[in-house]
């Protein structure tokens, strides 16, 4: 299984996360998957299977809304329906070329479909957990039909080289991925004036814990 977005298109954004540490794909996946994972997010929302995401990790987690208030549900490693099935092929097709290019050992990709309610944030934070460093890369797939700037829920991508302004504010448009280094950027999630969906996820290493 191979990417459906064209290979100059990956190559430049490979060659773009090399050099600033984040990169963004506009139509990453066909549109009309797009449309078919969004539906399906919601499905599982009417079936009561997405959870309110906790913070912390191990034997500390909890739900704090304030802190971070999205509902997520884990794909299985294989995914439950073509979509997701073809979603997570493309992501290990991704996986070997940035194996590859930024001679990582990335050996897994995780991901959940997120669903923040209007107004619900994601507060600064890092995608590393102090002592835990397997995730490397962060990839951030947006659901959202005609998302619009007034509707707000950007990703906040702060920069770690002094630019001024010191961070990039991304809009979560349909089909769009956003790549970063999990262990380097800052980020967080700023409110939305409608319900935002997004699949995200993380390239990860094998883990150091014996
Ligand atoms: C996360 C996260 C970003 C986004 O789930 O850790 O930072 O744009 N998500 O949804
Ligand atoms: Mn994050």
């Amino acid at each position: 299984m191979t990417l459906t977005a064209p290979a100059t298109l990956i190559s430049h954004a490979l060659d773009q996360l090399a050099e600033l540490g984040y990169t963004i794909i506009d139509d990453f996946i066909p549109a009309a998957d797009v449309v078919a994972l969004r539906s399906q997010a919601k499905a599982l929302q009417d079936e009561g299977l997405m959870h309110q995401a906790a913070i912390g990790h191990d034997m500390h987690q909890q739900v704090v809304r304030r802190i971070r208030g999205d509902a997520t549900y884990w794909l299985d490693d294989d995914g439950n329906t073509a979509e997701q099935a073809q979603y997570l092929a493309s992501m290990h097709a991704l996986q070997q070329e940035l194996n590859r290019d930024f001679f990582l050992a990335l050996v897994e990709f995780e991901c959940h479909f997120a669903i923040y309610r209007p107004g619900a944030v994601y507060l600064r934070h890092l995608d590393q957990f102090i002592g835990q460093q397997e995730r490397q890369i962060s990839a951030v797939l947006y659901l959202n039909e005609h998302w619009q700037p007034d509707d707000g829920g950007e990703l906040r991508l702060y920069l770690d080289n002094g630019a001024v302004p010191d961070h990039v504010d991304i809009l979560p448009l349909g089909g769009r991925l956003v790549l970063f280094m999990s262990g380097r950027f800052y980020h967080e999630v700023l409110a939305a004036r409608r319900e935002r969906f997004s699949l995200t996820g993380w390239f990860r290493t094998r883990s150091q814990a014996l």
